[in-house]
């Protein structure tokens, strides 16, 4: 069988009604994550229940360095993933013999941190005979909305900011996504990590940015906001990056001394509007009255009463996942393992890590 041979056989047929999307019995997938810094496991009942999460940060091993180190988050998640694993069966109360499929991301992310979660899972998979489903970090990361969100389903659009990626996306159906527009440049994260250096907040940023802008003015600067000729939905953030270096040297060479919280609000603000105003476009020019974040950057606090207020105003259902499911997690993997693996979505013992996997391909 290649990577992710088909097979439809024993499958309810494929409708737009969610209470369809469920099988005969009760599916229990198991799913590994470890594209980045984080090693997670997870035990997701039916795609929509999480009876385990379980999650290990290396943060702390990596904030001395500044940054993600793809060294030692590899080593890291070899010495994890199978303690993070045995965690995520008990506190599901299940055994391997409840497990009715495994679901590991095998992109996009370090590839050396993606090998660990893959390999194992490829192990588990042989040794334990259960089905193996690759799935697509990105795509995880928008199915987190379906966690907390019962009755979320398909057509909706999605903004998915994360560290490494920022997409605006129409969900047409589980698992068939329709790219709107992305990032040219920099991802939403990566600004706020930058920035967070720059402005002496250390790693990881965002979180650290959302903190101190509390306590700053978010019209105190100006900084601008990127419009693109190219690609109606599309964001930059490498310009809004600079201006806050020069503002931040210019300010430097002038002996002037620099409001932290001020550039830090008015900054997040920027973004905050490029990121609201392209995505409440999209969801009138395509309209779709539903609307959800996902990604490390949808728990920005900023962020999330700017759309709670757009979308009341403009009459839209708007939905985000909880802090824990925003950030990287296994459980997000669960639950879009589940609708792959009801899809008929199969990986073979082939699957390697894709580190550069776009955002619905199936490699
Ligand atoms: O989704 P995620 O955990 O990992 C990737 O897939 O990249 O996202 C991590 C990113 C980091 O850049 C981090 O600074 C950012 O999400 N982030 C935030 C906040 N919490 C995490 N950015 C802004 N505000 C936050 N509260
Ligand atoms: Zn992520």
């Amino acid at each position: 069988m290649t990577a992710t041979g088909r097979s439809m056989a024993g499958f309810l047929p494929r409708t737009n009604d969610f209470k369809e999307y469920k099988m005969e019995k009760d599916i229990k997938i198991l799913a590994i994550e470890s594209s980045c810094d984080e090693t997670a496991a997870s035990v997701v009942l039916n795609g929509r229940e999480v009876l385990s999460n379980v999650i290990y940060s290396q943060i702390d091993l990596h904030t001395e360095y500044g940054g993600v180190v793809p060294e030692i988050a590899s080593r890291k998640h070899i010495e994890k993933v199978a303690q993070v694993v045995d965690k995520a069966l008990k506190d599901a109360s299940s055994t391997w013999d409840d497990i009715d499929a495994i679901a590991v991301t095998y992109g996009p992310g370090l590839v050396g941190a993606l090998l660990v979660g893959v390999s194992f899972a490829k192990a588990m998979a042989f040794a334990k005979n259960k089905p193996l489903i690759g799935v697509n970090h990105i795509e995880g990361h928008i199915c987190a909305n379906y966690i907390e969100n019962k009755d979320l389903e398909p057509e909706f659009i999605c903004l998915v900011v994360s560290g490494g990626h920022s997409h605006l996306v129409a969900v047409e159906d589980y698992g068939k996504i329709k790219i709107l527009g992305r990032t040219q440049d920099d991802a939403a994260g990566e600004a706020f990590d930058k920035v967070a250096r720059a402005i002496g907040l250390g790693y990881p940023g965002g979180p650290k940015v959302d903190k101190v802008s509390k306590e700053g003015n978010p019209d105190a600067i100006v900084f601008p906001r990127a419009k693109l000729s190219s690609g109606e939905y599309d964001f930059s953030f490498s310009g809004l990056k600079s201006a806050v270096l020069n503002y931040l040297n210019q300010a430097k060479m002038q002996g002037g001394t620099i409001n932290v919280p001020d550039v830090a609000a008015s900054f997040q603000k920027a973004v905050v509007d490029v990121l609201v105003d392209h995505s409440i476009e999209a969801v009138h020019n395509y309209g779709l009255k539903k609307f959800a974040i996902a990604g490390g950057v949808a728990s920005n606090s900023s962020l999330r009463e700017a759309f709670e207020k757009r979308c009341n105003e403009e009459g839209i259902e708007f939905f985000y996942p909880s802090p824990i499911f925003c950030t990287d997690n296994a459980a997000m993997i669960g639950v879009a393992g589940y609708y792959e693996y009801i899809n008929g979505v199969r990986s073979g013992y082939d699957l390697n890590a894709v580190p550069a996997l776009k955002l619905g391909e199936r490699a």
